[in-house]
């Protein structure tokens, strides 16, 4: 039996990987002065209608009638779970609140690489600020995320652009706001499909392909100028590409959109993002009129990109060692010193190291062999010296001879 497709079984070494992913969002969001919040992974399906996430992900919902007939959805994405939450208690929070989580989502995707039916979700968001500084923060903040796994210019970008441009264009061109989702979702999807398809899609709305492609290669957008003399600030404009070609597929965007691509192995989608200053007045019938900006962005993307990114893959290579389940292996060499042996490790353990030892009498060669396997950087050995041990540093094999009594205080000193 394997897990359906587009699911994972998440084995210890992939729960590492993911482990350190995670430690990162948090860290990053942390720094920012995010704080953390979840809610509920089952929703009811009407949060996901057509004012608020719309667009593509409504196909993609896994949705079913529970046992009491309500008719839900598991969460496709986090947005309209925020947007719900911040409604309901918005009077309780200093503004501009500063929101973020890790959370699993559910979307029935078509399969392929870095896209699944369930993965986990990093988003955060900017609620009561409409300006641009409050764009230049969550777009700083996804940059800062992506630079602490290694990734440079030369890895990634994030495309900027602006929906109001969008609806400037829609309004010359004749499209009245009832069919704008339908608009803005061809022009989301262009990129990827052939001339011919996306031609037959916008023909019901008379724009000639030609047109639309003139507007996207348009040099300026200068509704983002404050937001990139901001970025500019803080020395990170060169991350960053004005590019009317994207626009987002979620129907609640209404300003700044924004996508982080990677550079190498075909313009992978890494991230995205925009502001949505309505969607909390729709879902609070106006109660909490708050603009909100913030971004999402997915573990299996990151998790390709990692392997992909000599730097990145070095420094996760580095994490994941010092991180190792084993610190420390008691090599138990004369099995009548097996409860000194025991007993040292509860001590060590007692104060935060990761100790491991052999749970039955086996060969010296057998235990040094687990000690590497565990990923221990000492091995400490227990034998007719006792009180006195050996710790050999297992990268080069290196011996000293210490007092089991100060051992604690020599392993603290060489930094193991
Ligand atoms: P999104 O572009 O639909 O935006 O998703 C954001 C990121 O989630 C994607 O760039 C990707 O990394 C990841 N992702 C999405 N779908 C999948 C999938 N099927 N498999 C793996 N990863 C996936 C949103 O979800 C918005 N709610 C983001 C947001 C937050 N906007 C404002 N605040």
């Amino acid at each position: 039996m394997k897990p359906l497709p587009g699911f994972r079984d998440l084995f210890p070494e992939d729960f590492a990987r993911r482990n350190y992913l995670v430690g990162k969002w948090r860290e990053t969001a942390r720094r920012y002065g995010f704080v953390e919040f979840d809610g509920p992974t089952l929703e009811s399906a009407e949060l996901y209608r057509k004012k608020n996430s719309g667009g593509e992900i409504l196909g993609q919902l896994y949705e079913f009638t529970d046992k009491g007939e309500r008719a839900v959805a598991l969460r496709p994405e986090v947005t309209p779970t925020l947007a719900r939450m911040v409604a309901a208690r918005h009077r309780d929070f200093p503004k501009p609140m500063r929101w973020f989580n890790v959370g699993t989502c559910f979307r029935y995707e078509r399969q392929q690489r870095g896209r699944l039916r369930e993965f986990l979700q990093f988003n955060c968001d900017l609620v009561g600020d409409a300006t641009h500084a409050a764009d230049a923060e969550v777009i700083a903040l996804l940059i800062d995320l992506l630079r602490s796994f290694g990734f440079g210019p030369e890895d990634f970008a994030i495309r900027l652009s602006d929906r109001s441009a969008w609806h400037d264009f829609m309004t010359l061109h004749g499209v009245g706001k009832e069919r704008a989702t339908e608009f803005l979702t061809i022009v989301d999807r262009m990129e990827k499909m052939p001339a011919e398809k996306t031609e037959e899609l916008l023909a019901p709305f008379a724009i000639p392909l030609a047109t639309l492609r003139e507007f996207i290669t348009r040099a300026e957008i200068p509704v983002l100028a404050p937001l990139l003399a901001d970025l500019e600030a803080r020395g990170l404009r060169d991350y960053v590409r004005p590019d009317l070609g994207v626009v987002r597929g979620l129907a609640y965007y209404t300003g700044v959109v924004f996508e982080a691509f990677a550079l190498h192995g075909g313009l992978r989608a890494i991230a995205g993002g925009g502001r949505y200053d309505r969607l909390l007045a729709d879902l609070s019938d106006g109660s909490a009129d708050l603009p909100a900006v913030g971004f999402g962005v997915g573990d299996a993307v990151l998790l390709e990109l990692l392997k992909e990114c000599p730097a990145a893959k070095l420094r996760e290579e580095a994490a994941l060692k010092a991180d190792a389940p084993t610190q420390i292996y008691l090599v138990i060499a004369d099995e009548n010193h097996r409860f000194d042996a025991i007993s040292l490790a509860q001590q060590l353990r007692g104060v935060g190291w990761r100790v491991g030892f052999p749970l039955g009498a086996e060969k010296v060669g057998k235990q040094f062999g687990n000690a590497e396997a565990s990923g221990a950087s000492h091995a400490v050995v227990i034998g007719v010296e006792w009180p006195t041990v050996k710790v050999k540093r297992l990268s080069d094999r290196h011996e000293e001879s210490v007092p089991a009594d100060s051992l604690l205080s020599w392993l603290t000193a060489s930094g193991s």
